[in-house]
């Protein structure tokens, strides 16, 4: 099991060891909410855009954050510097904090609750990577502030259930007849060549890893279009990609059970697919050789 070290409430404690309230309002409201970061060899890639959106999250729910960016840093090198292994997923969240008793409104005088912890980073198995993987769809429920991160997670485990009942590996969500996104993860459509992303409002979480594949795409040159995209697009694309901090660029190899693109690459990971994984592990690479996460 994974009993490495995590920091609770000013604590650095075993993970088996770290215990919360059931007053948490994490655990009662879902009130808080939560990063992830992926570890390179110890670097955290993109930190300091996670701790961004974080902050963002937390203006989102009206929570104040409960340190600076500094500290929030050092808690984090921490982490990862006890953690038995180089590539990890480290975890943080800030809930509202365990009053004594329930009640909805704001506590006064509750300081928040603090969780950081670390595991092994799970990537695409070079299978996968290889042929892409299954995706089906489902439509999006979630509420209207779906671009704050907070651990109010149920559609989304929902729709990442439905998924896994299909021996799939994402559920891609549609909202009135358009691409939101996935359960955990951004989406992107292939179409003549071009890339095409939905913007980022409050219907979509702003995936780093997805800011990072339209840098490359600008950086290199690529064509792309941050717009609408129809429930059709979708079905139609040439070519459809999923990021995350933890599965990066992975190929949707088929869309309910549908093959995604023709031709040579029908169900299989297309050119403009292979060409951003290419780039990205390049640039990721490249910041880890230089300590620059
Ligand atoms: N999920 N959209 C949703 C709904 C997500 O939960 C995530 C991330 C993303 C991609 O964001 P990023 O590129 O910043 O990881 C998009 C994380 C990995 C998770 O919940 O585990």
């Amino acid at each position: 099991m994974n009993n490495t070290i995590c920091y609770l409430n000013g604590q650095y404690q075993p993970l088996s060891e770290a215990r919360i309230s059931p007053l948490d309002r994490g655990f009662l409201y879902s009130d808080g909410v939560y990063e992830v970061i992926p570890v390179y060899s110890r670097y955290p890639f993109r930190m300091e855009e996670h701790l961004r959106r974080l902050q963002k999250s937390l203006d989102g729910i009206r929570l104040q954050n409960p340190h600076s960016t500094e500290e929030w840093k050092k808690i984090i090198l921490r982490i990862i510097a006890e953690a038995p292994f180089e590539d990890q997923t480290l975890y943080f969240q800030v809930t509202r904090g365990a009053d004594i008793k329930r009640d909805p409104p704001f506590p006064i005088g509750v300081p928040q609750t603090v969780f950081l912890f670390t595991a092994p980073l799970i990537r695409p198995t070079p299978q996968q990577r290889e042929n892409g993987v299954g995706a089906v769809t489902a439509p999006d429920i979630r509420w209207g502030r779906c671009d704050l991160k907070t651990v109010a997670l149920l559609p989304n485990v929902l729709a990442r259930q439905f998924s896994v009942d299909a021996g799939c590996v994402e559920t891609i969500m549609i909202r009135d007849g358009y691409l939101t996104e996935g359960s955990a993860t951004n989406v992107f459509v292939v179409k003549n060549g071009i890339i095409l992303t939905p913007p980022q409002d409050h219907r979509v979480l702003p995936g780093i890893t997805c800011d990072v594949v339209l840098e490359l795409a600008a950086k290199h040159g690529a064509p792309y279009e941050v717009r609408a995209i129809t429930e059709a697009e979708v079905r139609n694309a040439d070519e459809l990609w999923i990021t995350s901090s933890t599965k990066e660029v992975l190929a949707i190899a088929t869309l309910d059970g549908q093959v995604v693109g023709q031709g040579e690459f029908a169900g299989k990971p297309g050119p403009v697919t292979r060409q951003m994984h290419a780039w990205y592990c390049a640039f990721r690479d490249e910041l880890m050789r230089h300590g620059r996460g």
